[in-house]
């Protein structure tokens, strides 16, 4: 699909309330698509209401679960393409609460799914999974063959959630792709906490000009800038030819935990860390070193990223300097 023909597309996002959610909703809504969006609102994990509130009226929002039949049985009969980006991402959340990872990551995509192969069998489906559920890499970079080795609850029920899409797109035939992500980044992340991801914590010290810690520092990861994930989302629904299949998609080249602290407050010009040793508890389910390769999904879509590291950075401080205040509130 070219830009032109998103206008006027019935385009379903589940959790658009949220980090990534939403700003593939604003992309959506500026290219005219008509939005509705299926979210339930958990304000305690990424959805906050600053996120939409400008564009609010351009969107339809439904307020509920994806697993509740009623509520998405008219979003999911009129739409052409779900994006279904519906999810708890707290990985510590989900070990002290595993019940509730199971009904919000599981329980309620295995819902959805039957609903839209009772009501839209037609409907392209684009599913966000996740890197975490390869666990510890035995080998870098992480392809799709590496085994599957979730370390924390969270990353069986995204598994299992991913694994319901390509069943139905193999034995139903539905239109499904699931997308493995990386460490997404950007405006409209959580940064109260470190709950959404560490680097939101990070972002806000710095903005405010405090402390934060970095746990370890030598550990490698890979970041995707939030508009360039919306490009892939869009190029993934685009493409026919990724239909039935899992893919990863990474981002900028590896860097350590490190670099990327100095990286921030150099570019922020304000803020400080301390490095101290990874807490014990969470040590138990960190991944230690991570990266991504996404070679398939590049030749399959023709994606790639196009924002660096260092101006993904200062989007970012950018945008909660402005926004700062909103933020820090619960919703
Ligand atoms: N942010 C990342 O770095 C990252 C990395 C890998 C995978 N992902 C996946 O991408 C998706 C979006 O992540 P995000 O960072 O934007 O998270 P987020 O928490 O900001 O947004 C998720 C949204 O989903 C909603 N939600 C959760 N469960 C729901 C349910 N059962 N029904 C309806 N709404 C529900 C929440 O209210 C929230 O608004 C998630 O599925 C996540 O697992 C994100």
């Amino acid at each position: 699909m070219v830009n032109q023909e998103w206008r006027d597309c019935p385009v379903l996002v589940t959790g658009g309330m949220g980090f990534i959610g939403s700003n593939l909703v604003r992309r959506l809504v500026s290219l005219r698509a008509k939005v509705t969006v299926i979210d339930l609102n958990l304000t305690e994990y990424g959805a906050h209401s600053h996120n939409l509130a400008d564009i609010a009226p351009s969107v339809e929002i439904v307020a509920a679960d994806i697993g509740d039949d009623t509520a998405t049985a008219a979003a999911i009969g009129k739409a052409a393409v779900v994006f279904n980006l519906a999810g708890q991402t707290s990985h510590a959340d989900s070990m002290t609460r595993p019940a509730a990872d199971l009904a919000l990551n599981q329980a309620a995509n295995l819902r959805f799914l039957e609903q839209i192969r009772t009501l839209n069998p037609a409907l392209r489906i684009v599913y966000t999974s996740t890197r975490q559920l390869y666990g510890r890499p035995r080998y870098l970079p992480v392809d799709e063959a590496h085994p599957i080795v979730p370390p924390d609850i969270n990353g069986i029920h995204k598994f299992a959630a991913e694994s319901y899409h390509l069943l139905y797109a193999r034995v139903y035939g539905l239109r499904a792709t699931a997308l493995r992500l990386t460490n997404v980044y950007g405006p409209r992340m959580r940064i109260r906490d470190a709950k959404q991801t560490f680097l939101g914590i990070w972002v806000r010290h710095v903005v405010e000009d405090g402390c934060f810690e970095l746990w370890g520092g030598d550990q490698l990861r890979d970041f995707t800038y939030v508009d360039d994930l919306v490009d892939a989302l869009l190029a993934t629904a685009a493409s026919p030819a990724t239909v039935g299949q899992v893919f990863n998609v990474g981002g900028c080249p590896p860097i350590t935990l490190l670099a990327l602290a100095e990286q921030l407050v150099a570019i922020a010009g304000s803020g400080r860390f301390e490095r101290r040793a990874f807490p014990e508890e969470r040590k138990k389910i960190d991944i230690g070193d991570f990266y991504s390769a996404d070679g398939p999904f590049r030749a399959a879509t023709g994606w790639q990223p196009n924002t660096s590291l260092s101006s993904g950075l200062a989007e970012t401080l950018a945008f909660y300097r402005s926004n700062l205040a909103h933020y820090l509130s619960e919703s």
